[in-house]
């Protein structure tokens, strides 16, 4: 049997890792400043994770939601503790879409309305509704297609307050990525988000804020939307949640209540996934990762923006899109064949940082050299 080929790859077999480092079949060694696409959050096999796993797996793997589950309420405490929003209820899934699926969902059953608001260049994710409010034709398939996304500019604020006096008495939710990823690393306004917030409160609409990429502690804060001073209604996570492991889920503020049934899952919260959860908390948290994360995303930054050749530096903490003339366009081919370092893109041109949190000051270094030279060559 072929594999269905959906993904253009390059000619590289990872086969082991460890902090911000990966080696190949040839113990050829990468540094990865993509992070296995933003998912890597503590590292590569970091050895509380591999041990909080380890135990787990030799306790139980898997039972289903049909028990109690202790491990997934220490989980939702300690989420609830890290993220500071204790309040908020936490229901978990497997995957980003699934996450943004469900929270789409359950921001209707709440106010019973069917129009959602997203904006151009969002990505959100592949499954029905998540394609839906997704930017990109290519990969909306005909059954995908429905007339209740409303796709309005980028931070466009009269747009948005103009939707609201037109359809308000419609839309049931606002999705946005605190910072788009997929779309090239586009800082979300502050005002922006505090504009969602009071125009979902005037109209009774869920305000969804996208944190499968730019949230667990990326940019230095839990959500990338904490910088704006605001609560979304709900959260969508994934990615750095398991650090590797298939982990999603959505939190929920206290004004939209669980009802038996609405939404589930077989493998959603299961104890190896909470398991896997709980060791990149726990790591988080005393290893001081947000923080880490702030300091040398704020230094990269800092030194990328010094270079003439770069047309624009943008992002927070650990996620940084570096923005190249089109002339430039051999860049990440170079860095990852020359100077055996990952990094990922995004359109037009734009060298995409997703590492670990724990990213030190060296193997940033590593990368600032090797990109100068890059550039120079
Ligand atoms: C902002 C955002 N939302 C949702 C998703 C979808 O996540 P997944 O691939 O886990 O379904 C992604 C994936 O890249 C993403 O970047």
């Amino acid at each position: 049997m072929n594999l269905f080929d959906v993904y253009p790859v390059n000619p590289i077999n990872i086969v082991r890792g460890q902090g911000s480092l990966v080696y190949d079949n040839h113990d050829t060694e990468y540094l990865d400043m993509y992070g296995g696409h933003a998912v890597i959050s503590i590292g590569h096999t970091h050895p509380h994770y591999v041990k909080r796993l380890e135990d787990q797996l030799h306790q139980l793997g898997f039972y289903s939601n049909s028990i109690e589950i202790p491990i997934q309420k220490e989980l939702a405490q300690k989420l609830g503790k890290v993220s500071g929003k204790d309040d908020y209820q936490l229901f978990m899934c497997n995957s980003g879409a699934e996450a943004n699926e469900n929270a789409l969902k359950l921001a209707s059953f709440y106010n019973g309305k069917k129009k959602v608001i997203a904006f151009t260049k969002a990505f959100h994710g592949r499954t029905s509704l998540a394609v839906a409010v997704t930017d990109n034709p290519k990969i909306v398939a005909p059954i995908n297609e429905t007339d209740n996304v409303i796709f309005l500019p980028w931070a466009d604020e009269a747009a948005l307050a103009q939707t609201f006096v037109n359809q308000g008495h419609e839309i049931s939710s606002v999705i946005i990525e605190g910072i788009q990823g997929v779309g090239g690393i586009q800082v979300a306004p502050q005002s922006f988000l505090q504009k969602i917030r009071s125009l979902c409160d005037e109209h009774n609409a869920v305000f969804i804020a996208d944190s499968v990429q730019c949230g667990y502690g990326r940019t230095g804060k839990f959500f990338s939307q904490d910088f704006a001073a605001v609560n979304a209604d709900i959260y969508s996570m994934a990615k750095g949640m398991g650090n590797g492991f298939p982990v999603g889920g959505i939190i929920i503020a206290p004004k939209i209540q669980p009802a038996y049934g609405m939404l589930g899952t077989t493998f959603g919260g299961n104890h190896l996934a909470c398991a896997a959860g709980l060791a990149v908390l726990e790591v988080m948290e005393q290893d001081n990762l947000m923080q880490n994360a702030a300091a040398i995303g704020e230094y990269l930054i800092k030194e990328l923006k010094k270079l003439e050749q770069v047309k624009e530096v943008r992002g927070r903490g650990l996620m940084i899109g570096i923005e190249l003339p089109e002339e430039l366009s051999n860049v990440r081919k170079e860095l990852l064949f020359k100077h055996h370092i990952f990094t990922g893109e995004a359109k037009p041109n734009v060298v995409r940082l997703l590492p670990a949190l724990n990213l030190t000051k060296a193997h940033a270094d590593r990368f600032l050299e090797a990109f100068v030279n890059v550039l120079n060559q």
